[in-house]
């Protein structure tokens, strides 16, 4: 098994409840996480539970959604957030994620990172006695998988048994959703190049989980019939450089998510994106715009899903 799929929850001594990775976590956790997360949106959680708490936020790499959801939904609990950027901090120079997460253990009550590299949130966790939430890694997007099965259930119902279809590039995202289709129960078929075919290793997992994943390299294969296509940037952050960056516009040119292919999709599908979207590239405008897109609920529910995912980490819900 590779650095990748090894879980650092469990353990000694009591663990801090961490969110790292959905495999991490059963399947009745998550749920109960997603619950308290749609009853925040409906304005059930009472008080301000988080009253008396920081979260430090730290970000190696940009954000929109997750640190403004973050911020705002920490801030609504009654929570404090400090957002805090590695490039201002002693981690952006050097000193260890262990060092850090130690520190910050003595100040904070949690900690979310979004990092370009796995091994940095894994030493955080290790060495933290507080919470951790993976806020992106190179690997894996935990919080938009929770938001993005809150916005399926919110517009076709329970996800369990339908499918869904991903088309474009087995990144980090298209990970999550693989953990996801294990823990939630949906079918799901990824499109994508040879190429950019998610791990072996974890494709292997999910199916000794009972998940049911269908790899095919024809995005129309994948859509056919499914109540939910996704997609996502063909260039991640982790993959910027300029020769991957044009590798990546051929090879997955033939995966935009276009009124063509929607077509083979169930007559009521739905389309999501975590967003931020490559207009014309990965998703066209008629597409984005269009009335099967739900991209910007799904946007919104970052907020509501992450409370729930907060509730849970710090055990007041
Ligand atoms: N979807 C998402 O995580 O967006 P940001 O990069 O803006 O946080
Ligand atoms: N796959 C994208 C997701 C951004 C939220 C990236 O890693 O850049």
């Amino acid at each position: 098994m590779s650095a990748a799929l090894k879980s650092v929850a469990g353990g000694g001594s009591p663990s801090p409840r961490h969110f790292l990775e959905l495999m991490d976590l059963d399947a009745a956790t998550l749920r109960r996480m997603l619950d308290l997360g749609v009853q925040a949106k409906r304005g059930q959680v009472p008080g301000k539970p988080l009253a008396g708490k920081s979260v430090a936020l730290i970000f190696e790499k940009p954000s929109t959604r997750t640190r403004v959801s973050f911020e705002v939904g920490i801030r609504q609990l009654g929570g404090d957030a400090i957002v805090l950027s590695s490039k201002d901090m002693q981690l952006g120079r050097g000193e260890t994620p262990a060092d850090t997460a130690r520190v910050l253990s003595r100040y904070a009550d949690a900690i979310m990172l979004r990092t370009d590299n796995v091994a940095k949130i894994r030493e955080l966790a290790e060495h933290a006695t507080i919470p951790v939430i993976n806020g992106l890694t190179d690997v894996s997007h935990p919080c938009q998988l929770m938001a993005d099965i809150m916005t399926f259930e919110e517009h076709r119902g329970p996800i369990a048994g339908q499918v869904v279809a991903w088309t474009g590039d087995g990144n980090n995202v298209a990970q999550s959703f693989i953990q996801a289709a294990a823990r939630f129960g949906f079918t799901l078929r990824l499109a994508t190049p040879p190429e950019l075919a998610p791990p072996g290793a974890l494709i292997a997992w999910a199916r000794a989980e009972g998940a049911k994943i269908e790899l095919t390299t024809d995005p129309h294969a994948a859509v056919a019939g499914a109540r939910c296509v996704v997609t996502d940037t063909w260039v991640s952050m982790s993959d910027e450089t300029a020769q991957e960056k044009l590798n990546r516009h051929n090879l997955l040119a033939p995966y935009q998510v276009n009124d063509a292919l929607l077509k083979h999709a169930a007559p009521d599908a739905i389309v999501m994106h975590c967003l931020p979207a490559h207009r014309g590239e990965e998703i066209t405008d008629a597409v984005m715009d269009g009335p099967q897109s739900v991209v910007f609920d799904e946007a919104e529910n970052r907020l509501h899903a992450q409370k729930g995912v907060l509730l849970w980490a710090l055990g007041l819900a």
